[in-house]
């Protein structure tokens, strides 16, 4: 057979790729399906590099330890890429090109909030566009894929790794991945400003037990059909080009190693046509989970059950030539992976464009365009909880005040765990901000660590902001608590300030959900700023002095205690005692969260009424309602559908968020709003591979947050316009 050029970009890529795989040798097909860390590059360059003109590394992660971003690690060098990359492109016997990996999680140079925050903002399209931005700081650097978006639903604060997840509801994490990909893809892969991504963890890391790492996971079929793997299906949907295979084991089978769902539910049922890579070293986990009887085996079953790429290469470098000799893999599985690799490759065009221009690429780190939409979404990420009597917002001028806490000068803690390149002194600290924007004049502070001095300042300010929470290694990976409380001291922090009788603003801090009986009781305010990046600070300022409007909402429950996790709003009818009043779930605290999902307020009132069936035809339903700003400001309000079904073959929550806008609404004014919900999105999964959608009455609810809902009830007949018994 004729063998086509693989480098002409005329041809299709099928074409390509089977052009290409026919000259592969054994060795360098191998060598694809391995992504290995550099560890002291400088020291073990030859070796490496010798490697790569074997064709042995068909990707390189750039980091040097398994400590997702918790430890100091390598940094970017375009230089170093490009020599690497040389070797590949210009001395191996094919040139296939070695696509780079990077956790670009939430920011390059310009910083994002976590995503946890983000999500917060429900702003899809600005996700989009402030990723894009992420996309060009990173690909410019010499990236090519990244390992993000995380879309595992979290149902547990005490987890450490719920700051990289969109929340506990499976419609909007979906629609917060789907964001992510749409901005690091964009519109062509091909294209140097985009990113390869990746959805991850496949699947259901987030219900590590007791709120564990790695701990095990055991979800049912049908809280994994119709909780954890939706938003899975949301990435695939928006294009995502690789997916990550979890670390966890679920209800007995390591994902890893799960051929039911990576080459049944990913790549045959949903038509996945990119590749799998492992988490990090989690094929070798196989082994060590005792479902390998040793590291052939493990390589044997993760390719068999459709990785197609081993994170961190010893995996599939050492054991996979073994395991084909042994019989345990075909060449047509190493073939298919391979493939699918390739196929990665050239859509992303790496055979065109494999190399970086170092000079270029710190041209676009931190443009001002990227800190500006890094600003508005820091905004929109954070929550307003609490403002006792409208102490928000302050007025400029006429105002001191004083900036103190534990958090007051803080930066790096405002990238987050997950922030590889960003520098924190480009962090704008709280009291930065503040002073930037109301003058030094006007500002107090204290840089000292000592309560009194902060106690002393206050009294000498007519408010205060007293800025408290966790620090940046209390949450993300391998970083769990076992009880959610604010660290020692600053509890009785909050009660020194409230003291004072000064009138005080919380400005809460942290990667997770975390209550504090000290600013339930005491805080005139209460600000929950998350970790949201390099524009923390101004973003701060902007709120508490009215020259932005809170929006955000809460998209992961607030517990009022430890004790009642896993708590979240989509739970399933409670049993018996469900009418007595008096039950409250527990003798010592009821089953409400201090805040529910969709909770946030906003400087502006806001009223629902007048809810609707406006229509329902072509297997769509519309409900219209009018929401009124009773305030004199505009503002933006995160309107929210609900629904609750009447009738269902298995037991449903009993309310599901359906739809979501962002509502920009004028001072003292009134306006239609209206969804419009496919029917057949009422619908559930009886199991993994069964949806129905059974005719019932269905209860929508529209409002503020998933507890303050306006009911509007359909008849089956009006929703299906026939009669049902
Ligand atoms: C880590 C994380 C994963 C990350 C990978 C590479 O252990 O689980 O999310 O992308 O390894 O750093």
């Amino acid at each position: 057979m004729m063998t086509l050029n693989y480098n002409n970009p005329d041809l299709s890529t099928e074409e390509r790729v089977s052009s290409l795989l026919s000259l592969m040798s054994l060795e360098e097909k191998i060598g694809q399906l391995c992504q290995s860390p550099m560890l002291e590059y400088d020291s073990k360059k030859q070796e490496y590099l010798s490697q790569v003109r074997s064709g042995l590394v068909g990707s390189r992660i750039l980091a040097d330890t398994a400590w997702a971003g918790n430890a100091p690690g390598e940094t970017v060098d375009p230089e170093q890429i490009n020599e690497i990359q040389r070797v590949a492109v210009e001395q191996s016997r094919l040139g296939i090109p070695v696509i780079f990996a990077r956790d670009v999680i939430y920011g390059q140079s310009t910083v994002l909030p976590i995503p946890l925050a983000q999500s917060c903002s429900w702003n899809a399209s600005l996700v989009t566009d402030a990723y894009r931005d992420v996309a060009l700081e990173a690909s410019s650097l010499g990236i090519n894929w990244t390992f993000a978006p995380m879309m595992d639903v979290v149902r547990d604060p005490r987890w450490g790794r719920v700051i990289e997840s969109f929340g506990e509801d499976p419609l909007l994490n979906g629609a917060m991945a789907a964001a992510v990909v749409k901005g690091f893809q964009g519109d062509d892969l091909a294209s140097p400003g985009s990113l390869v991504s990746c959805a991850k963890h496949f699947v259901g890391y987030g219900a590590s037990e007791s709120g564990c790492d790695y701990d095990t996971t055991e979800i049912s079929e049908n809280t994994l059909a119709n909780v954890y793997l939706p938003p899975f299906k949301a990435a695939i949907n928006a294009g995502v080009k690789t997916f990550m295979s979890g670390f966890n084991d679920l209800g007995g089978t390591p994902v890893t190693s799960s051929k039911d769902l990576i080459n049944g539910w990913l790549k045959k049922d949903h038509g996945f046509d990119g590749f799998v890579v492992s988490d990090w070293g989690s094929i070798s986990d196989l082994h060590h989970f005792r479902v390998a009887r040793d590291e052939v085996h493990a390589a044997a079953m993760a390719l068999d059950a459709g990785v197609d790429m081993a994170m961190t290469s010893e995996a599939y470098q050492d054991h996979l030539h073994t395991a084909l000799e042994a019989g345990l893999v075909t060449i047509q599985q190493i073939d298919d992976a391979v493939s699918r690799v390739l196929t990665v490759k050239f859509e992303a065009g790496l055979f065109e464009h494999p190399y970086v221009d170092a000079e270029k690429a710190q041209l676009c780190q931190r443009a001002p365009e990227h800190t500006n939409r890094a600003k508005e979404l820091a905004q929109q990420s954070m929550v307003l909880l609490k403002n006792r009597d409208n102490l928000l917002p302050l007025v400029q001028n006429e105002t001191k005040v004083a900036v103190v806490g534990p958090h007051a000068h803080t930066q790096r803690q405002h990238l987050g765990s997950w922030c590889l390149d960003g520098k924190s002194d480009d962090v704008v600290s709280i009291y930065q901000g503040i002073k930037d924007l109301i003058g030094e004049q006007n500002v107090l502070t204290e840089y000292s660590a000592l309560t009194d001095e902060w106690v002393e300042s206050a009294h000498r300010a007519d408010v205060v902001v007293l800025c408290v929470g966790e620090s940046h290694r209390s949450s993300g990976e391998a970083r769990n608590i076992a009880e959610l409380k604010l660290p020692s001291g600053q509890e009785e922090a909050i009660e020194a300030i409230a003291n004072t009788g000064k009138p005080f603003v919380v400005v809460q801090c942290g990667g997770r959900p975390m209550p504090s009986q000290a600013i339930s009781r005491h805080a005139d305010a209460h600000l929950m700023a998350w970790q949201c990046g390099t524009e923390t600070g101004a973003a701060v300022a902007d709120l508490l002095f009215g020259r932005a409007c809170p929006s955000g909402k809460l998209t992961m429950t607030f517990p009022k205690s430890t004790g009642q996790i896993p708590i979240y709003y989509n739970k399933k009818p409670l049993g018996k005692m469900r009418d007595f009043a008096d039950y409250r779930g527990y003798k010592d605290v009821d089953r409400a969260p201090l805040y529910p999902f969709g909770y946030g307020l906003s400087y502006a009132k806001f009223r629902y009424s007048d809810v609707e069936l406006m229509s329902v035809a072509d297997g769509k339903v519309k409900i219209g309602f009018t929401l009124s700003n009773l305030s004199p400001i505009k503002a933006t309000e995160i309107c929210q559908l609900y629904f609750s079904r009447a009738y269902s073959s298995c037991t449903r929550p009993e309310k599901e968020l359906i739809g979501f806008e962002r509502v920009d609404i004028e001072a003292c004014s009134s306006r239609h709003v209206e969804f419009e919900v496919d029917i057949d999105g009422l619908g559930y999964f009886e199991t993994i591979a069964d949806y129905v959608n059974p005719k019932s009455a269905v209860t929508f609810l529209v409002g503020p947050n998933s507890d303050d809902l306006l009911p509007l009830e359909c008849t089956s007949s009006q929703l299906y316009q026939t009669e049902v018994n």
